[in-house]
Order: structure tokens, then C-alpha cells, then sequence
């Protein structure tokens, strides 16, 4: 077909759309109802069914769709001249397909009906689209913000929606309607490979960090997807794994993050997971996505299917999936014919019809607003760097190594220090303009890097990357780390001030990571290179910083004592080597917290026993129940290596002066806290309650809030108020299906981290 066909097809199919639509209700004019009963059966289920169906060719045309049956893709791309995919598949098909190059997925337009096409795209970490565009000289690049993790080590919820306010003028401003974000699954086991775009192992953590990413977005008229809903803790077989568990573990530590995003932010949208929950498939559960979240949860948004998702359409509409993303065939048909067969009341098309299009109304797209396509990225570049500092945990800083002194000469070990990591692989991963490594970091924070040391690094990679595969989706072209000998480190040693030696690891979507040398345990050759890096600086009285590059974290114990600090940098965005070098110099004082427990050992961790290191078994028994993270190493008395919130400062702080004062519905806990230290910084104070215990297994503790100061400067002093909910306190009561709040004397602690015992105080609740 040749460009003038395809275009004389799009004219005529408009002029036709505006002659009938003078007597039918229109959207966003007209009541929804109105629009629904104005709908045919086909034209709904194209509403709810996305876009994307070519990539599953139907046999037979459905019956009164004149769109199919679908023509030969690849043919008509040979003889559509410079006519791109979208082009073709929307002048043949009807599909308005493709507004947004790259976006995730698009909605069915009904131009009768004024029902346009609403676009769909990624997330987490920052706007996913194409960067360019085919016949276009103008790019649409987006910012790669920390991710995740990094937000999450934030403790921080201004830091996370000043990201996201950020993050979601660059949706609105390249026309997008729905960020597919944010990831708020429990981190269950460190092995998971998109635990760089979760928050944390513990739900009222995740919950209150999703709430702030949420609203962030949203403040811009745009909407998001919480995803992944619910109990995607797994990458491995992702599509089908059961995940077997109690219902009080499902409520308590596997929704409750969902909850509290759903209760204080409101997502436009919710997207549900691909795995089985107790052998029925999340898309297709009626009693997560009607009984639970709409029925209790009250919620009024919708839910969407994550990509490709399994199972029958049919069923997932009668759930309670009101959209199938990114729309198949397949699923098209099994919703038309169940409802021709009666296996489907057309009642619950209608409902879920009824849903989506409320949340639509409230798109860009439906209140027709342009968008400039030039986002502000230099000033969303610098939130990204401020943000990435803000989530950096130091964890260990032996007699103060960092920070180190201005304009001293640093040698630079480790490959990704010339190759930063800024995010993980997958959907999650940002097409962005640049991203600065920490070589470049450290050097425009006027630092010196040994270039020899930096050269050759710099030739191995580029050596060892071209004879990798390029990089593409799933993964990106990592190389073996480069071995330091001793000679290399002694010449370093005594050629330069310091040594700064990164680790890195990358994971995500579609895999877990292993439990191998090179992953999670270190390299033989990763673990020679901090032996002779250390024993030679330390020789020369130098100190030695290890730099983590990485979403989750690797086993340390073997190691940790050996170099004089350590700082998780994570997976922190774009402007990672300035951030990282901003903490390093001490022009801001670390104030990240771990979201997550490291242990000693693999074998610690409670999921290590029931991991799906393999497809198969293709069931995964979450034995350990509600006793994830630190509720698990406080009830077997494992001591960890770093503990859940842990991190430190380059200045110290107490606390004193708490007060819980209890009220209706809530208590509100407040907490002096005093710089003693000899910098300004800044704090999180967690709160931990211990229940009574005598009705139900309670953990010994359990994190219900938490707050972070502003800067304080050394002496002076800031009183923080955390305000915790009555109904945080309660646990689910599975044999009678009720939450309960246990009456009894119930001890708050604020302390700096899991590990610390804290101040507390007792108070009796009724
Ligand atoms: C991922 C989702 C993502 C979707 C659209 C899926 O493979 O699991 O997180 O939003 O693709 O790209």
C-alpha cells in the first residue's frame, strides 16, 4: 500500500466518524452511560481490549468487524515506502495505534462515539518512549530518575514526589495519559530482578513511598499504574508461577503497600501481576480485584492487565480486570464469544466499560490538551541528582574516610566506575539523553582520576563490549570485572591520595538473579581486586571507599571489614556520578536508610529455603507467612549484617522527648531529634510497635511510620510528629476474615533503624 492509499483511508474514515456523530452521545460531553448504550458489543470490546493485536494474527475475521481480518504486516511494510507500523495498522485496521512512538500501549479510538485512543507507557524510573523518531529531527529523550529502590532508601516523600512531580510533567508534556508506575511489590528475596523498581521488604515503607510517587504524578493530570498487583516477588516464570500463601500474609504483608497507595493517593489505575495467587491467575481474580480492592478498598479506579498477560479474557473481564493491555486477539474473541454464548453477562463488560472511561475522562488526551514535547530536562536533571544523594546509605566509615578531601587525586577501580549502572533492564529501563559515570562525576567535582588506571579500564571495556551483543531490552552488554594484580594496585597506591573501587551488579524484568559467583556472591576476581586494592593503599596509610552499584545487594560479609567505608549507591538515574561524588566530597551528608535487611548469609533470608530458582516446580510456597525481612531475623534472632533502616551520617544524632499521644482514629508519636555531630544533616526516625502478642502471633516488632527531618545543622535540634493510624495496628484474623486490633499494652520505639533498641514508650490500646 502506498502513502497516498493510506492517507486517502484515514480521510475518508473521518468524514465518515463526523457525519454520524452529530446524533449519538459523545465522551466527554455526554453522560458514560449514554456512550455505553450507544456502544455495539465489538465497539466495547475494543474499548477494553488494547491496540496491539497484530502481534497475534487471528485465523478468522470476528463477525461485523470490517478491521479484520488483519492484513499481512511484514508485506505491507515492504510496500508502504517510508510508512512506519502505525501508519499502516491504522489506516488498514482503524487502530489508532502508535501517537507516542515506543509507548507501552494505546486504547481503541471510536471516532463515532468521540472516544480517542488513550497512550499508556512506562515507567518506573521515568518516562519510557522512543527516543526518536523516524523522518523526525527532534528527539524525546526522558529523564532516567532513581529508581525505585533509591526513592525508597530516601525514607523521603517530599524528595519522591518533587522526583515524580518532575517525572510526570515529562508524561504530560510528550502526551501520554498513564505512567505504567509505580512498582510496589515486596521485596521477598534479594534474588528478585526488578527489585531495583520495588521499595522494600516492608509494606507500610513501600505503601507510604508508592502514596508520595503517586501523587507526584497524578498533581500533573496524568495518571499512573501501580503494578504489579499482587505477589510478583519472582521473575522466574513470571507468567504462570504460583504463588501459595496465607490469606493474613496476602493482606498483611503482600497488599498492605497496596493499600495504603490506594487509601492515600488514589491511583487512576492498577495493574495486576501475571502470576497465579493460591492457583488462580491475578488477572483473573475476582477476589483480589472485586472483593478485596473494590469491595473493601472502595476503589474507583481500574485495573489493567500487565503485558500478555495468561488466561482468558473472559474471565479477567468477569474479575474484575476491566483492561486487557496490550491487546490480543485472542482475548478480543474470548470475551465476544462469551458473551454470544451467555458464559458472560454483557452487564460486567459494561461495568468495567464504565470504569475505564471514568478515569479516562480525566486524561490530557480527553480534555484535548496539546503537549510541547520539550519537558524541561535540565532542571529535571538536576531533581534526578538531588534525589539520587538524597537516597545513597552510607554503611560503613571507618575513622571518617569519607568524606574525601577536596581535589585529591583518586584512583578509580572497578568497571562500573567508567560504566555507571543508572538503571535496570526491562520496561523499567529509560531512554535517556546522557548518563554521567562517576569517573565524570568525581572529576567535575574536581577531583583528580589516576588516567592511567582510568585508560585502562577504559580500553578493556570497550574491547570486551565489542565482542558482546548489543545492548537491547532484556539485558545490556555487562563485562567480566577487570582483574587489579598487585602491582597495578601498588603503583596506584602509591601514585594517588585514595582508592574508590565500585561494584556493580544489573538485573531485571524477566529473570531472577543467580545464586552464582559473579552475582550474587562476589567474583573471584572482584574479591582478589578488594584484597590487593586494600592491603596496597593501606600500606601507604590510604584509605580505601567501596562504591555499591546495584538495585538489591550481593553477599558482603566476607569482605566488609576490609575497606574503610562503604556507601550503596543503588541503580540512582542519570546524573549518578555527580550525585554519587556529591556524597563522596561532602557536599551532602548521607542520609539514605536501608529499605531492605542484608544478612549475613544467603541462607538467612526466610525465602531462601523456597525460592524458584528453576521453572519448575512452577509453585512457590511463601512458607516463611507474614515473617518477610526483619520481622523474620527479630522472630529466629538472626543478626543481620546491615538491618532493615539502617544507615549512616557524617554527623550524629540522638533522640529524646518522645510523646504518644492517642486520639480517635490515630496516634501521633513525636520525637526530638539533635545533631551532635559535627555537620549538618539529616535523619529518619523510625517507629516500630510491639503488640501485646496474647490473641495472635504478632512479629517482635513491626514498622507502622516514619518521618525524616529537614537539614540540622550540629546542636541545634528538630521535633518530628508521625502520625500512625489505629487500623495499622491490626492484623488479619484469616478463620474469621476480620482485621483486628489486639487490646492491650502496645510499646512504641523510635529508633534510627531495626537494630536499635531506641526510646520507647508503653501505651494501653482498647
Ligand atoms: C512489565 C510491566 C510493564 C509492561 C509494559 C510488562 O512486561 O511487566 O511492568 O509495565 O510490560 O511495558
Amino acid at each position: 500500500m502506498k502513502k497516498s492509499r493510506i492517507k486517502a483511508a484515514a480521510i475518508m474514515c473521518a468524514s465518515v466518524a463526523t457525519v454520524m456523530a452529530q446524533d449519538l452521545p459523545q465522551f466527554g460531553v455526554d453522560p458514560i452511560p449514554d456512550i455505553i448504550k450507544a456502544m455495539t458489543l465489538e465497539e466495547k470490546v475494543n474499548f477494553v481490549v488494547g491496540t496491539n493485536r497484530v502481534l497475534e494474527l487471528p485465523p478468522d475475521a470476528a463477525p461485523g468487524m470490517p478491521v479484520r481480518p488483519f492484513p499481512d504486516f511484514s508485506k505491507l511494510q515492504q510496500d508502504a515506502d517510508e510508512s512506519s507500523e502505525a501508519d499502516i495498522v491504522e489506516a488498514v485496521t482503524g487502530f489508532t495505534k502508535g501517537r507516542v512512538k515506543g509507548a507501552a500501549g494505546d486504547t481503541y479510538s471510536i471516532p463515532r462515539l468521540g472516544i480517542p485512543s488513550f497512550t499508556l507507557a512506562d515507567g518506573p524510573a521515568g518516562l519510557r518512549i522512543d527516543p526518536t523518531r523516524k523522518g523526525d529531527k527532534n528527539t524525546y529523550y526522558c529523564t532516567a530518575f532513581p529508581t525505585g529502590t533509591t526513592l525508597a532508601a530516601s525514607w523521603d516523600g517530599e524528595l519522591v514526589k518533587n522526583v515524580t512531580e518532575a517525572m510526570g510533567n515529562e508524561v504530560k508534556e510528550y502526551g501520554v495519559d498513564i505512567l505504567l508506575a509505580p512498582g510496589t511489590n515486596i521485596m521477598r528475596s534479594p534474588l528478585c530482578g526488578r527489585n531495583f523498581e520495588y521499595f522494600s521488604e516492608d509494606p507500610v515503607l513501600a505503601g507510604n513511598i508508592a502514596s508520595a510517587y503517586i501523587n507526584g504524578i497524578q498533581r500533573n493530570g496524568v495518571g499512573t499504574s501501580i503494578k504489579h498487583f499482587a505477589v510478583n516477588n519472582q521473575e522466574t516464570y513470571r507468567n504462570g508461577i504460583n504463588a501459595v500463601l496465607s490469606d493474613r500474609a496476602l493482606r498483611e504483608i503482600y497488599l498492605r503497600g497496596f493499600q495504603i497507595a490506594v487509601e492515600n493517593a488514589n491511583p487512576w489505575t492498577i495493574m495486576s501481576s501475571y502470576n497465579k495467587i493460591n492457583s488462580v491467575l491475578a488477572p483473573a481474580n475476582k477476589y483480589l480485584l472485586t472483593d478485596i480492592l473494590r469491595g473493601e478498598w472502595g476503589y474507583e479506579g481500574f485495573v489493567m492487565t500487565d503485558w500478555w498477560s495468561e488466561g482468558s479474557g473472559a474471565d479477567q473481564t468477569a474479575a474484575g480486570n476491566d483492561m486487557l493491555m496490550p491487546g490480543t486477539q485472542r482475548q478480543y474473541d474470548q470475551i465476544i464469544n462469551a458473551i454470544k454464548d451467555g458464559s458472560l453477562d454483557e452487564e460486567l463488560l459494561d461495568r468495567n466499560v464504565e470504569n475505564i472511561m471514568r478515569v479516562m475522562l480525566r486524561t490530557p488526551t480527553a480534555k484535548k490538551l496539546s503537549y510541547s514535547n520539550s519537558p524541561d530536562l535540565k532542571s529535571h536533571a538536576a531533581t534526578a541528582r538531588e534525589a539520587a544523594t538524597g537516597g545513597m546509605v552510607l554503611l560503613e566509615n571507618k575513622d571518617n574516610a569519607l568524606p574525601l578531601r577536596p581535589k585529591q587525586k583518586v584512583a578509580l577501580f572497578g568497571n562500573a566506575s567508567y560504566d555507571t549502572f543508572v538503571g535496570g533492564t526491562g520496561s523499567g529501563n529509560v531512554n535517556r539523553a546522557y548518563k554521567v559515570s562517576l569517573d565524570e562525576g568525581l572529576q567535575n567535582s574536581g577531583y583528580t582520576i589516576d588516567t592511567n588506571l582510568g585508560n585502562g579500564y577504559k580500553n578493556y571495556i570497550a574491547a570486551e563490549k565489542a565482542n558482546k551483543p548489543a545492548d537491547n531490552f532484556w539485558s545490556i552488554a555487562t563485562v567480566d570485572e577487570m582483574a587489579v594484580t598487585e602491582d597495578m594496585a601498588k603503583n596506584a597506591a602509591e601514585n594517588c591520595d585514595a582508592a574508590i573501587l565500585t561494584i556493580s551488579r544489573i538485573a531485571g524484568e524477566g529473570g531472577d538473579r543467580k545464586l552464582e559467583k559473579g552475582d550474587w556472591y562476589l567474583s573471584d576476581t572482584e574479591l582478589s581486586n578488594i584484597n590487593n586494592i586494600v592491603n596496597a593503599f593501606h600500606k601507604e596509610g590510604k584509605k580505601v571507599a567501596v562504591v555499591l552499584n546495584m538495585g538489591a545487594a550481593v553477599d558482603m560479609a566476607d569482605w566488609k571489614e576490609l575497606p574503610d567505608a562503604i556507601l550503596h549507591a543503588w541503580l540512582p538515574g542519570q546524573e549518578a556520578g555527580n550525585a554519587i561524588a556529591a556524597v563522596i566530597k561532602g557536599e551532602v551528608s548521607p542520609s539514605g536508610k536501608l529499605p531492605f535487611t542484608i544478612a549475613k548469609r544467603y541462607e538467612d533470608y526466610p525465602s531462601a529455603a523456597n525460592f524458584p530458582y528453576s521453572t519448575n516446580p512452577a509453585t512457590t510456597y511463601y512458607t516463611e507467612d507474614i515473617f518477610v525481612g526483619y520481622r523474620h531475623f527479630d522472630k529466629a534472632g538472626i543478626e543481620p549484617l546491615y538491618p532493615f533502616g539502617y544507615g549512616l551520617s557524617y554527623t550524629d544524632f540522638s533522640y529524646s522527648d518522645l510523646k504518644v499521644s492517642p486520639d480517635e482514629e490515630s496516634y501521633n508519636i513525636s520525637v526530638k531529634v539533635t545533631n551532635t555531630g559535627e555537620k549538618a544533616g539529616r535523619e529518619t526516625v523510625q517507629i516500630y510497635v510491639k503488640a501485646p502478642g496474647k490473641d495472635m502471633i504478632k512479629p517482635v516488632k513491626e514498622l507502622k511510620g516514619f518521618a525524616k527531618t529537614k537539614e540540622i545543622k550540629p546542636g541545634a535540634s528538630e521535633t518530628v510528629i508521625i502520625n500512625i493510624p489505629r487500623k495499622l495496628l491490626a492484623s488479619y484474623n484469616e478463620y474469621d476474615s476480620v482485621w483486628v486490633v489486639e487490646p492491650g499494652m502496645y510499646e512504641f520505639i523510635a529508633a534510627d533503624c531495626a537494630a536499635d533498641p531506641g526510646l520507647s514508650s508503653q501505651i494501653e490500646v482498647k
